[in-house]
């Protein structure tokens, strides 16, 4: 195991675990009104997002289904060149089903992009997204977020499943980095 070379009462806390909790579990209440009476798929997107997964999931009263795909987007440690690979598949057909995509955060929006695009080529019965963080100065793209958390700067985040070079992913709040933090992290890493 490698230690973080930065200490968590260094970091600048940005959403803490109580409005995260509160945020997960208004927006479990708003999908769970959409889709009662319909069978839903929730699709996380790891790794970021199985922590919010995790957490949302408990909130929705009835059953539903769960599934994990793994997208990679080319690029350094804290910006996406906007080229995306699936790293993991769909464990089962998405066809005829109403899926709802888990996202951790929202930066440029390419991947949600082309994930939405390439979900519709599976000719599912619909496709909505669900964000916990959005960094909409950041947007480079168009980018339709049904259930959207938090709106926040543009800032590198960790915590709540988010990491930066494999650090900070089990932190229960969110917390931006300075550019010397995230520098620090990549550095400890190599
Ligand atoms: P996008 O394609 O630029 O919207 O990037 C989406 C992906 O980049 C997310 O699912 C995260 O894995 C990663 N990402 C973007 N911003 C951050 C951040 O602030 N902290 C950690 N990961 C991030």
């Amino acid at each position: 195991m490698t230690m973080a070379p930065i200490a968590v009462e260094d970091l600048e806390i940005l959403l803490p675990e109580k409005d995260i909790q509160a945020e997960v579990k208004a927006l479990a209440g708003r999908v769970a009104s959409a889709y009662e009476g319909r069978p839903l798929l929730l699709v996380g997107v790891l790794k970021g997002a199985w922590v919010f997964l995790a957490d949302l999931v408990r909130h929705i009263p009835f059953n539903v289904d769960v599934d994990f795909i793994k997208v990679s987007s080319y690029g350094n440690a804290t910006d996406s060149s906007g080229e995306v690979k699936f790293e993991m598949d769909f464990s089962h057909s998405i066809q005829g089903k109403d899926v709802l995509i888990v996202e951790d955060i929202v930066d440029s929006g390419l991947t949600l992009k082309y994930l939405k695009k390439n979900l519709l080529t599976r000719k599912p019965a619909s496709v909505r997204v669900c964000a916990l963080l959005d960094k909409p100065e950041r947007h480079q793209t168009d980018v339709e977020i049904d259930y959207r958390g938090f709106e926040i700067p543009d800032r590198f985040v960790v915590g709540y499943g988010l990491d930066c070079a494999g650090f900070f992913r089990n932190l229960p709040s969110v917390a931006a980095l300075t550019p010397e933090q995230s520098s620090a992290l990549v550095q400890a890493r190599r």
